[in-house]
């Protein structure tokens, strides 16, 4: 399966030379044991196991424990993980006061990035990388309160009171309590939304050496904890060329709605790069066929549109969006296809949340994904900081002006 490739650290120590890679488009800077992915065939593999298999058949947190620890669980082992998160929901009451300094303006991706920042402030006590012990609490203390930190980071941005976490909900069904059980006496959680967003959540879990997994890796290259490196991760994966795209594809779809110019016209637009516009949720640096996942989301999107009753002429104007883009030649000659957030926005929307908590929404996802890779980077004894070369291409060396 495995494609080959040379190893060039120690041919540089030989020779001196380096490579230039803009983007890392060619660089491995590592050797990873836990997601397989074959862009040209759009295959996606965890661990082993095909994504429609996992997708199909596992829990969120069944996925993440395959993910972190390589095999799946057993039963006792799952149920125990599940009841350790369950028992470490609760953020400490001065954390919670944290969020009222912020603006309600916020995104709340800088919220999520800032608080997990600070969960480190309040652990020091599992802050140790070198400590499996210490590791493996920090690593339940995360996937605990993480969906806390976001459903209050969306709270927090529509000037609603933070709930408790009910500890006697499945992970997600909790998650979804803490965002829209503020009349929790008549909130019932509707269990085709849970479905659907568990399979979601599944879906982002990992993808291997993608922009904010790698910032994860490389700031724990330099020995900084657990949190620090999750906290960096979410803030690359901010940005709309990353996790951002799922906020900017419905940003999109609306412009087009709202300017009323037509899907054809506004894919001209994205053919003439007319002020750098592009046609978001297309395009994959791996995948140069149909993304996988975006397979399954276009599907769930269908499904739970239906199940809820609910029209959505921004899910027409998208699938008119991909169909004139894959009969195009520009999209053609370039392998652009939808990827996995071309649909997620428009299934989150009828869910009820807010366009900001989307990206949010793909950092819950991506957690065990980053720990993963985190813990593998931490553990493996080859890894060294990670310090990419440059070429300079400044100026000589020159004289500081003696008038000066
Ligand atoms: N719309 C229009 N043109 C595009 C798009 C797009 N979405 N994506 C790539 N292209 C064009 C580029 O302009 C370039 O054209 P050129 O050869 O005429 O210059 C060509 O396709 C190759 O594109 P690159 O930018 O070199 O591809 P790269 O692998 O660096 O970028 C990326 C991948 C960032 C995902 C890009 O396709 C993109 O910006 N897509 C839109 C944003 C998006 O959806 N991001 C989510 C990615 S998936 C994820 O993070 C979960």
């Amino acid at each position: 399966d495995g494609a080959s490739s040379l190893d060039l650290s120690s041919l540089t120590k030989q020779t001196g030379l380096t490579g230039l890679d803009y983007g890392f488009v060619n660089t491995s800077a590592t050797r990873s044991a836990i997601t397989y992915i074959d862009g040209d065939a759009g295959i996606l593999r965890y661990r082993g196991y095909p994504i429609e298999q996992v997708a199909a058949n596992a829990s969120y947190l069944e996925t993440a424990w395959l993910l972190i620890y390589g095999e799946l669980p057993t039963a006792d082992e799952l149920a125990e993980f599940d009841e350790k998160i369950r028992r470490h929901t609760l953020l400490h009451e001065d954390l919670k006061r944290f969020f009222s300094a912020l603006p309600h303006t916020a995104h709340p991706m800088s919220v999520l990035s800032s608080a997990v920042s600070a969960l480190s402030t309040y652990y020091e006590d599992s802050s140790d990388p070198k400590d499996a012990e210490q590791v493996e609490l920090t690593t339940i203390r995360l996937l605990a309160k993480l969906p806390v930190i976001a459903a209050y980071a969306h709270k927090k941005s529509v000037g609603q009171a933070f709930l408790y976490p009910d500890n006697s909900l499945s992970f997600v069904d909790n998650f979804l309590k803490l965002n829209f059980g503020n009349l929790a006496e008549i909130y019932q959680i509707d269990p085709v939304l849970s479905k659907a967003l568990e399979r979601l959540l599944i879906l982002h879990e990992d993808h291997e050496q993608n922009a904010s997994t790698s910032t994860v890796r490389l700031v724990g290259s330099t020995g900084a904890n657990l949190y620090a490196s999750i906290s960096a991760g979410i803030n690359a994966l901010y940005g709309p060329l990353h996790g951002g795209a799922n906020e900017a594809v419905l940003e999109m779809l609306a412009g087009i709605r709202d300017s009323g110019e037509g899907v054809a016209r506004f894919v001209e637009r994205v053919k003439n790069k007319e002020d750098g516009v592009k046609l978001m949720g297309f395009g994959h640096r791996v995948y140069k066929n149909y993304d996988p996942r975006a397979k399954l989301v276009k599907e769930s999107a269908d499904e739970v549109l239906e199940l809820l009753g609910v029209h959505d002429p921004l899910l027409d104007l998208a699938k008119e969006l991909e169909q004139i883009a894959l009969e195009d030649d520009y999209f053609k000659e370039r392998r652009l296809y939808p990827n996995v957030d071309f649909y997620t926005g428009v299934i989150y929307k009828a869910m009820g949340f807010p366009t900001r908590m989307f990206t949010v929404l793909f950092a819950i996802g991506r957690l065990p994904g980053w720990i993963a890779h985190w813990r593998e980077m931490n553990n493996d004894p080859q890894t060294k900081i990670g310090r990419p070369q440059q070429l300079y291409v400044g100026s000589p060396q020159r004289d500081w002006p003696a008038d000066r």
